[in-house]
């Protein structure tokens, strides 16, 4: 037996549950896809199965049974949004002139680009061109994975660490490029070995993904690792991609630098951020690229033949997000910081001693020693079926991954407790 076999004897039928279940479950999927009268793309064929559609199907299936179920599987905050920022857009949907298709150059899209200038000058002290070194998109989700659209051939490789937030390396495999991985491990601090990259790869190589503080391992970078960075990738001539989506998110007093505070980095870098994690609006789809203008009109191009803009009302509350009071980003993450300390020290109590994240709103975790022979995917189906919880397993992030789980942190705290509880018992299981 692969799996369970070090595990504890007592769990042996609860394993062979948990597996078959999964065997059954994808037996029917291959079934279903068999018999379509349209099959897919080859793209879509190549990319690796989306785990969430999984959780949730099991969450479905606890909740159906009655169990309340903690979901601490996707990076989806809970807080209510700044009350300033619904109150504008409440305002601005009432407005006619802003359900016309939004135009380049028009009042709102001026702003917006200035509003993110002024924002990041505040940040980062970077000082950006509002019209050429700013682009606003429709969620940073969409302007990375439309990035791979816009630059990749068929034969041009994207490096992509890994484990690492999917969209790096689905976009990759959407646009038909090839994907390189760079194992990343907490010995090196997540951090990707640049020098580690053989040469012939190198050659083809087209753009570095990054993205710190990270999802899912929780790590940061400092300024000496971005240096290093843009100096290779101007050596190289590779193109630098900057998720900065958790620029926010660090605590104890650190800071995230932007990977353009480093002279000259805007001749290789652009770097993605989104409204969804610090104001906690993952529902208006708002992001935005900044940095090297010519890739930044690349993206709009591409943009220009996929989508047409963001909603005018979406982006009049986005200008009030990022020029109204801050309080509210300051308050969220020492909020999320509370609730790691929290988890973390619930977690210990129970035997499940984990590394203190410093930055992102998740919790990275390597399996616990009595489950170690299972399979990230397997454990998390055990979780939500004995305890309830959603997590989300490693291998979702990249095969090395694997043998981690990751809990994002978007309950409040008396829930994160209860959740530990009921994680208690699945450890104490066959005991
Ligand atoms: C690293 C990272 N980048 C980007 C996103 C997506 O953000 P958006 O809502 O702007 O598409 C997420 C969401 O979880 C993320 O974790």
């Amino acid at each position: 037996m692969k799996s369970g076999s070090r595990a504890h004897a007592g769990n042996g039928a609860l394993i062979q549950r948990v597996q078959r279940h999964l065997r059954e479950r994808s037996r029917l999927e291959q079934r279903r896809n068999s018999r379509r009268l349209f099959h897919e793309a080859n793209r879509l064929r190549r990319l690796p199965l989306y785990l969430f559609t999984i959780l949730d199907e099991l969450k479905a299936q606890a909740q159906a049974r009655g169990i309340n179920v903690i979901d601490l599987g996707m990076g989806n905050p809970d807080l209510p949004p700044p009350r300033n920022v619904v109150r504008e857009l409440v305002t601005q949907v009432q407005r006619s002139e802003n359900h016309r298709y939004s135009r380049k150059g028009g009042d709102v899209e001026r702003k917006l680009n200035q509003t993110i200038a002024q924002w990041y000058h505040r940040k980062f002290t970077v000082t950006l061109d509002p019209t050429t070194e700013v682009l606003p998109l429709i969620g940073s989700k969409e302007g990375i994975s439309h990035l791979s659209l816009a630059f990749l051939n068929h034969d041009d490789i994207a490096l992509v660490p890994n484990p690492t937030y999917p969209v790096h390396f689905n976009g990759v495999v959407m646009a038909g490029g090839v994907l390189y991985s760079l194992p990343i491990h907490p010995e090196t601090n997540f951090l990707p070995d640049l020098k580690a990259i053989p040469r012939s790869v190198l050659k083809q190589s087209k753009m570095l993904f990054l993205s710190y503080p990270h999802n899912p391992t929780t790590a940061v970078a400092d300024l000496a690792f971005f240096r290093q960075v843009v100096a290779w990738a101007k050596q190289h001539r590779i193109m630098v991609v900057h998720d900065f989506a958790y620029s926010d998110f660090v605590f104890d007093g650190l800071r995230a630098p932007s990977i353009l505070e480093i002279p000259g980095a805007k001749e290789v870098a652009v770097e993605f951020h989104t409204l969804s994690k610090s104001y906690s609006l993952p529902g208006l789809r708002l992001g935005f690229a900044v940095g090297n203008q010519d890739v930044l009109a690349s993206l709009a191009k591409t943009k220009s033949y996929i989508d047409f803009g963001i909603f005018r009302a979406v982006q009049w509350a986005a200008i009030e997000a990022l020029s109204g009071p801050q309080e509210y980003v300051r308050e969220a993450i020492a909020l999320y910081e509370r609730r790691r300390n929290v988890f973390l020290a619930g977690l210990k109590q129970i035997g499940w001693d984990l590394a203190i994240p410093k930055g992102t709103f998740y919790v990275w975790a390597k399996l616990p020693l009595k489950y170690s022979a299972l399979t990230s995917l397997e454990f998390a189906t055990l979780l939500v079926q004995e305890a309830g919880v959603v997590v989300a397993p490693g291998s979702g992030f990249g095969e090395y991954g694997e043998g981690c789980v990751r809990f994002a942190l978007v309950e409040p705290e008396r829930r994160l407790q209860q959740a530990v509880k009921r994680i208690a018992k699945v450890l104490q299981m066959g005991d």
